[in-house]
């Protein structure tokens, strides 16, 4: 038997040293215990105790394990190190494993990796910050309880946002600081130990007063947006009563006051924006799709174009239409002279919605329920880019936008004046005219889609 112990839970660096000597030597999964601690002497004994390993044949590893591994190793899962490495015994002999998302160990890591990076982009949207003064100066603390080991590998995104800030994040396990120059560890600590509310809270009780959005008040919605844990911790949940309580008065001034948000930065805010729905809960559709595909152009193009949920592919790379609706919709936009990336592109449902066929996933219509709990995100989204044109690609679009049924056939062709600003214009999905299964239909309706997307394209204001 080898007893492996990893110095950190989160050393994925330890773990990948130990698994390749021991893959090397051929050591099987069941004859490896892993274990976590500051175990004294030699940490690697048992790997050094069964002798220079033997040459075995290296072999690749797919970048695919490598970033599974990366964020699985940081799991609370205690089977975590020993799971990987029977995955990676497996890989060997199977290479195209990381390709079988039906395969249960595969499966199995993926939930596991998949709660974890939900758990870092909750770190980032929900951590506060309250300022505190020492003999240096101003300094910000925040407290925080991650549910895996997260906190480190979450440091350099903390660093890159609050770099010339003197900050220090406390949690359970481990404290982080950080004096402007240099990052620090120190030992866990208690919710006791971090301030209460200050000024601070001012910024982010601003932040959230712009991005809520009365329109689509629902309380339950909002305890689920932000889970109940976090609460406590979230100085803009003070705001809550008051926020409801003036929601109609707010409505209709709810556009202008959304504009300039987070220190006048909108692009700040849709990356804030971004990083929450990472985290997203608001539907049952979060749990097995891979992660949220949020929408991506600049932040104030002045055309948006709504698809309806990503597909596999996306699902996996994480941006809307890159797949073969993707290819059909950039085909349409370069006929249409339009520009991909001065355009906002985003779905009405962020989650990848299937069945599970065997090996295959197959796509599956979102519900009004679904489209319904991720309009809170797109109506952020418009809050934020305000564009003039909104193009919606099908049905699933054109509900999310105007939050009721609309017929394609009966809307499309012209500008319908959208809730909020700003104009809709309806087409089809690209992914219909992948399934027509006549081409001389086909290429008629796909000259109808190109013909659509210029003539949205030609109600913009002209630049300058
Ligand atoms: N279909 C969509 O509606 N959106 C995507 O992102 C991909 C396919």
């Amino acid at each position: 038997m080898h007893v492996v112990t990893i110095p950190q839970p989160d050393d994925f660096d330890a773990w990948r040293d130990a698994a390749r000597s021991l893959a090397a030597g051929g050591v099987a999964p069941e004859e490896v215990v892993w274990q976590v601690g500051d175990a004294p002497g030699d940490l690697f004994a048992a790997v050094a105790d069964a002798g220079p390993a033997p040459p075995g044949p290296s072999f690749a590893v797919p970048r695919a394990f490598i970033d599974l591994a990366k964020r699985a190793i940081l799991a609370r899962e205690p089977e975590r190190f020993a799971l990987l490495y029977t995955l990676l015994v497996r890989l060997r002999h199977e290479p195209k494993l990381m390709d079988d998302r039906a395969d249960p160990l595969v499966r199995r890591l993926d939930t596991i990796a998949k709660d974890v990076r939900r758990d870092i982009h909750k770190m980032r949207a929900f951590v506060r910050f309250r300022e505190v003064a020492d003999d240096g100066g101003p300094r910000f603390v925040a407290w925080f309880e991650p549910d895996h080991h997260i906190v480190r590998v979450n440091a350099g995104f903390f660093i890159d946002r609050f770099a010339s800030m003197r900050w220090s994040i406390l949690t359970p396990e481990v404290s982080i600081h950080w004096d402007g120059t240099t990052l620090t560890e120190g030992p866990g600590a208690s919710k006791a130990d971090a301030p209460d509310g200050d000024p601070t809270e001012e910024v982010w009780k601003t932040y959230y007063a712009n991005i809520f959005n009365p329109a689509r008040l629902k309380i339950g919605a909002m305890l689920r947006e932000m889970p109940r844990k976090y609460w406590k911790n979230m100085p803009e949940t003070a705001l809550v009563p008051a926020l409801i309580a003036g929601a109609q008065a707010r409505e209709s001034g709810m556009i202008e006051t959304a504009r300039d948000t987070i220190g006048g930065n909108s692009a700040a805010a849709l990356a804030a924006l971004r990083e929450e729905a990472m985290g997203c809960t608001r539907c049952p559709l979060y749990k097995p799709a891979t992660q949220t595909v949020f929408g991506e152009g600049p932040v104030d193009a002045a055309m948006m174009v709504v698809g309806e949920q990503p597909g596999d592919q996306e699902d996996l790379a994480g941006r809307p239409f890159v797949g073969p609706a993707g290819q059909v919709f950039d085909r349409a936009l370069a006929e249409a002279q339009v520009d991909r990336s001065r355009v906002y592109v985003t779905n009405a449902v962020k989650h990848f919605k299937f069945e599970q066929r065997g090996k295959r996933r197959i796509h599956s219509k979102p519900g009004i329920g679904e489209i319904d709990a991720c309009r809170w995100w797109i109506d952020q989204e418009r809050l934020l880019v305000k564009p003039q044109v909104t193009v919606a690609m099908g049905a699933t679009a054109a509900r999310s936008l105007f939050g009721r049924t609309m017929t394609i056939g009966r809307e499309r062709g012209r500008a319908i004046d959208l809730p909020g600003g700003g104009v809709a214009w309806i087409t089809v999905h690209p992914s219909y005219l992948l399934r027509l299964p006549d081409e001389v239909q086909k290429a008629e309706e796909y000259a109808r889609f190109v013909d659509d997307l210029r003539a949205a394209a030609a109600m913009l204001e002209p630049v300058g």
